[in-house]
């Protein structure tokens, strides 16, 4: 009987017709397998479905790493379920999560699924988060609630063999136009693990505010960070706050990746120590949404004194691979003096022990060996730019792809969008979509693209609620971009799995924006 309802469950499924396995009792499809953001390297349907009940336990095979994972999925799967779900390394029918060789790479996992159970294998605990996320999507979107709800909790039979295209999968929080606390912070952090994202870049400074405590320079965080766009009193994080997000982000598989953005972008360094300016005067505090006026003295040795304290403090605090160095939009620095300074400064960050990464503009002056540069011109940018940047991929900078007009959250959906902005264009959700960071910039080579970053900017973005409402469809089709096989990549397709999505933003409390361009369900 299981092997026949599985069958017409999976008929169901492909949208043929719906039934139930009994008059009395009838029961919902379970979420296809192809229905998955981002959509897998590989998925085969098949067999009886898998059925959580209140005697389903968490099996794992003993290292630490793996029980994290298992007690992750059993704190999601509680509430909604109302079930123990055990986490266990005793055999016991359920779900498994196992690490074995196999060829799964960092981050990639299979998941079978069938009557008797699912189970997880990957190579490396990554692997194992990643095939977590995936077998969530598998549920019914209801398992996101935080009450107990009537289920049935049954996963589709079947096969997924998965592992992304990238290594580099990133969103960008600007934590210095307006602050967000470390709250807000780990709610981005979950939205983001649920697409496989890898990286969380947080853009700690800027001319509005200075987030992040120095004790080498305590007037940055103390002063520096007592405003934001518009007024009011900023924020910034204690030493204990960061590491506290970089926990966080660590338990759902993501680096963090701090960015000081030099030399221009620091007014509010420059407006707490008057040092720092060519004039020796601080400028106000400032509150506005202007870009390109503030740059820190070249010519001066305190400015590397101060770039090395603070570079050697936020290496100490991050164990990421890398630190953000910025360099975009320095219009008060001369070429010669932005050159003179990434020179001095790129090595300040080896000397801590991470690797560069440099908004692109960085790539008109030397980058070092090793260095990524974060491309996000548009496809108008100059013929000139762009064969600059390819001209550094092909001398092996490594790029990150977050061209503006495609994957900058902070961009209006259409003109009536009541947040964000338009310097870069109306970006739909289609247009953010389609296109291939594959063949993106004509003659960089393929193993120089890294992956790619949503940045969210946030002159205009205030609540959980704006985030939401601008990361939302967008982020996922940029999870998508960075995770899934060129050959699954197809709006049509992509458009029917995304719009599947919306009933788990609900249950999240995702507030999103209901493109016309998704078939989304009704409400
Ligand atoms: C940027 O948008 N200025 C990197």
């Amino acid at each position: 009987m299981a092997r026949v309802l599985g069958s017409l469950l999976l008929v169901a499924a492909a949208g043929a017709f719906t039934v139930g396995a009994t008059p009395a009792a009838p029961r919902a499809a379970p979420n296809p397998l192809a229905r998955i953001v981002p959509a897998p390297a590989s998925v085969t349907p098949g067999g009886s479905p898998y059925r959580i009940t209140r005697s389903t336990a968490i099996g794992v095979d003993g290292s630490r790493e793996a029980r994290g994972v298992a007690e992750y999925l059993a704190d999601l799967l509680r509430p909604s379920t109302g079930y123990r779900l055990p986490v266990t390394t005793q055999r016991h029918e359920g779900i498994r999560l196992r690490l074995a060789d196999g060829p799964f790479g960092a981050e990639g996992y299979r998941l079978d699924s069938g009557r008797d159970g699912v189970t997880i294998t990957a190579a490396a605990p990554a692997g194992l988060f990643h095939g977590v996320q995936t077998l969530r999507q598998l549920l019914p979107a209801a398992v996101e609630k935080d009450s107990v709800q009537p289920g049935p909790w049954l996963v589709a039979g079947g096969t997924v063999t998965d592992r992304p295209r990238y290594a580099y999968r990133g969103a960008m929080l600007d934590v210095s136009r307006h602050f967000f606390t470390v709250a807000q912070v780990k709610r981005y952090i979950d939205q983001l693990a649920l697409y496989k994202i890898n990286e969380l870049h947080l853009h700690l400074s800027d001319d509005q505010g200075w987030r992040i405590a120095v004790d080498s320079w305590p007037r940055l965080a103390a002063y520096g960070g007592s405003a934001q766009v518009g007024g009011g009193t900023g924020g910034h994080y204690t030493k204990a706050d960061y590491r506290e997000i970089v926990r966080y982000a660590a338990s759902r598989y993501l680096e963090v990746v701090p960015e000081i953005d030099m030399p221009g972008h620091t007014n509010a360094a420059l407006a707490s120590y008057a040092g720092l300016n060519c004039d020796g005067t601080a400028p106000p505090l400032y509150t506005g949404t202007d870009v390109g006026f503030s740059s820190l003295c070249v010519s001066k040795q305190v400015t590397y004194d101060f770039v090395d304290d603070v570079i050697r403090e936020l290496a100490a605090l991050t164990p990421g691979r890398y630190l953000h160095i910025g360099g975009d939009e320095a219009h008060s620095t001369s070429h010669a003096d932005y050159v003179t300074f990434m020179d001095r400064v790129q090595p300040l960050v080896a000397k801590y022990g991470k690797t560069v990464i440099g908004w692109h503009q960085l790539t008109g002056a030397h980058p070092v060996k090793g260095a990524l540069a974060q491309y996000w011109g548009l496809d108008d940018t100059s013929a000139d730019e762009k064969a600059q940047v390819v001209k550094a991929a092909q001398n092996g900078t490594g790029l990150i792809l977050s061209p503006a007009d495609r994957v900058y959250l902070d961009m209006k959906y259409t003109e009536d969008t009541p947040l964000g902005q338009d310097w870069a264009g109306l970006v739909e959700v289609k247009r953010s979509y389609d296109w291939d960071p594959g063949n993106y910039l004509a003659g960089a080579p393929s193993s120089s693209i890294r992956g790619v970053e949503a940045p969210l900017w946030t002159e205009t973005i205030v609540t959980n609620a704006d985030i939401d409402y601008m990361a939302f469809p967008r982020l996922p089709g940029v999870a998508e971009l960075g995770w899934s096989p060129a050959a699954t990549h197809d709006w049509n397709a992509y458009k029917v799995r995304l719009a599947a999505q919306a009933p788990r933003w609900d249950a999240l409390g995702i507030d999103y924006y209901r493109s016309p361009q998704v078939p989304w369900p009704a409400k």
